[in-house]
């Protein structure tokens, strides 16, 4: 990694051009140096456009993150969070897993401009690009075993479905376990590791990616009908803004979920539910599909599914539920 790829990265996006030249100088570098920095930007997946006798800039303005900025909007409950933001990190959540292992407090969070390897819950790309979207982990210590914590990742949907209604997101829907759709389109998705006993205590590390304003060709590669808030909200969205509604609600949910497990949130859940009452497929792990009708979800996060051979009970896992052909 070169040191100056961001502090050069934060001089281009001010929508002019910086020559070589200019950037050595004001770095202090040569000009092989400040080529190498944007040479490993653009290995990092950063557009940058290089025009000879004018230099970089970028093709659009950078909404960076800002950890002061997250934590003034949180308001009066920021001294709760751990927050910490990262220019460049292969996954938050395995990141975020290493700093746990090692004694990270509770409610650490950190965010990233760039992932290389942001991934999925079932171990797939998470396709996110620096300025276009929000990828975040955050840490949250329970005193119970992971055995309990069944329907957490259900119970963190609805958070997140209640911080996206705050910035004026009223349409998005919750398809099992917990992606967020809009318009049938993905327009977030949840991954939680936990760490610990099964007996207690345990800790969740939920990791969360929302496409803000991703280019058209990037939503387009995605191998899933995908979405950003751009497309589907009046106004801009500042990320720094956004995440901290993420997590002021995340802190709420999960202080509830603590007492009353997913049973406290299941009829708010039910509420955001894409597929209720609707044809689908159960992608199992091991190639099989299943098709049926949804019933609803138990109070554990269990989807109940009327299917050939009667109601079937299918916990998350490695299962991929999709709308029937
Ligand atoms: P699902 O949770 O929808 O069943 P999946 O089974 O396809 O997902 P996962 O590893 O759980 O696989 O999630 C990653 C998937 O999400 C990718 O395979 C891709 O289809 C989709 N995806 C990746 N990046 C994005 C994004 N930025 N926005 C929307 N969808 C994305
Ligand atoms: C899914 O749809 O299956 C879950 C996607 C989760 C993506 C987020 S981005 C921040 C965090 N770090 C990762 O590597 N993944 C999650």
């Amino acid at each position: 990694m070169s040191e100056l790829t961001f502090p050069i990265l934060h001089q281009l996006a001010d929508g002019r051009f910086h020559s070589g030249e200019a950037l050595a100088t004001q770095f202090g570098v040569t000009r092989a140096t400040i080529w190498n920095a944007v040479q490993y930007a653009q290995d990092l997946g950063v557009e940058i456009f290089s025009v000879r006798g004018r230099g970089y800039k970028l093709p659009r303005p950078v909404n960076w993150l800002d950890k002061a900025a997250v934590l003034q909007a949180i308001g009066t409950e920021r001294e709760w969070f751990h927050l910490d933001v990262l220019d460049e990190v292969k996954s938050t959540n395995t990141h975020l897993m290493q700093a746990a292992a090692n004694g990270a407090p509770h409610v650490s969070c950190v965010a990233a401009h760039i992932q290389t390897g942001g991934r999925g819950r079932r171990g797939r790309t998470w396709v996110s690009q620096l300025g276009a979207s929000l990828t975040f982990s955050l840490l949250w210590r329970f005193d119970c075993g992971a055995a309990a914590l069944s329907g957490l990742s259900l119970a963190v949907g609805v958070g997140l479905m209640r911080a996206l209604q705050t910035v004026g997101v009223h349409d998005a829907q919750l398809k099992w376990p917990n992606d967020v759709l809009v318009a049938d389109k993905k327009l977030a998705g949840i991954l939680i590791d936990l760490q610990g006993d099964l007996d207690g205590p345990s800790a969740a590390i939920i990791g969360i990616g929302i496409n803000v304003d991703l280019p058209k060709p990037t939503l387009a590669s995605i191998d899933q009908p995908a979405i950003d808030l751009k497309s589907i909200s009046d106004g801009v969205i500042d990320q720094n803004h956004l995440l901290a509604q993420v997590l002021k609600q995340l802190a709420d949910v999960l202080r509830d979920f603590e007492q009353y497990g997913f049973m406290g949130v299941r009829d708010e859940w039910a509420q955001y539910h894409a597929y209720q009452q609707k044809p689908v497929r159960m992608l199992m792990p091991d190639g099989r599909e299943i098709e049926g009708v949804v019933t609803g979800v138990a109070d554990d996060g269990i989807l109940l599914v009327e299917t050939a051979l009667g109601v079937q009970r299918f916990s998350a896992g490695e299962i991929s539920l999709r709308g029937a052909h």
